[in-house]
């Protein structure tokens, strides 16, 4: 089955123990955090402190999604604080492999995401040392944008070089996921879906997991 990763960027912060706990026992899978530090992105959003307090009213695993500028420096933060996967940008690093090796070394799950405008390239060499790879299908920043629609082709390329390099890791898809285009994107080679407003507008959590669950 693949998986569900409600975004708690679109959460009700005043109110996300509960949300919390609506979608775990919706069944969702992950809980996606999305770290905006206002260089690599224009937005600021979640610090460890907030991953750490998260980590207390959820079982679900934290991927822990980095949209900031020098990421080596908060890895260990971000692990001590429960990230069970920790994932950053290749337009960030010049060294992609050390941090791999470092986010490793913490004992979390490694991924590596890469922009609408980034070509999957950038991870040749890296790949058979990654769990994760998120293809980013709107610009980061901000949750509740519109799919790019040729992310699928993204997501198709990078299905098929996993599969040229004997690779297990997991295809997450990140960024205007809707119950509408889920399926299209599964077909197109993810494992995980992120989602945020999806998740946390319309219906609410509960419902919005379960409709999910029924594409998944
Ligand atoms: C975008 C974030 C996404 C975002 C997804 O910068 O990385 O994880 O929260 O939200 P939706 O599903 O609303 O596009
Ligand atoms: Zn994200």
């Amino acid at each position: 089955m693949k998986k569900l990763a409600p975004s708690i960027l679109s959460a009700d912060f005043g109110r996300l123990a509960e949300q919390l706990a609506e979608i775990e026992e919706a069944g969702a899978h992950l809980v996606h955090v999305d770290v905006m530090d206002g260089h690599f992105v224009p937005n600021i959003t979640i610090g460890p402190l907030v991953v750490e307090a998260v980590k207390k009213y959820t079982n679900l695993p934290l991927d822990v999604h980095l949209m900031i500028d020098n990421p080596g420096q908060y890895v260990q933060s971000f692990a001590d604080a429960g990230a069970s996967s920790i994932t950053f940008h290749a337009e960030a690093v010049f060294d992609g492999a050390e941090l791999v090796g470092e986010i490793k070394s913490t004992g979390t799950k490694v991924g590596i995401a890469i922009n609408p405008d980034t070509s999957i390239t950038v991870l040749n060499g890296l790949i058979t040392d990654l769990d994760q790879v998120t293809i980013m299908s709107v610009h980061p920043g901000f949750g509740g944008q519109k799919f790019i629609e040729t992310s699928r082709q993204k997501i198709f390329e990078a299905r098929k070089l996993l599969e040229a390099n004997d690779s297990l890791a997991q295809i997450e898809v990140d960024g205007g996921i809707t119950t509408e285009n889920a399926a299209s994107v599964i077909e197109a080679g993810a494992d995980i879906l992120v989602a945020g407003a999806a998740v946390f507008g319309g219906a609410g959590p509960a419902a919005n997991v379960k409709s999910f669950l029924e594409i998944l």
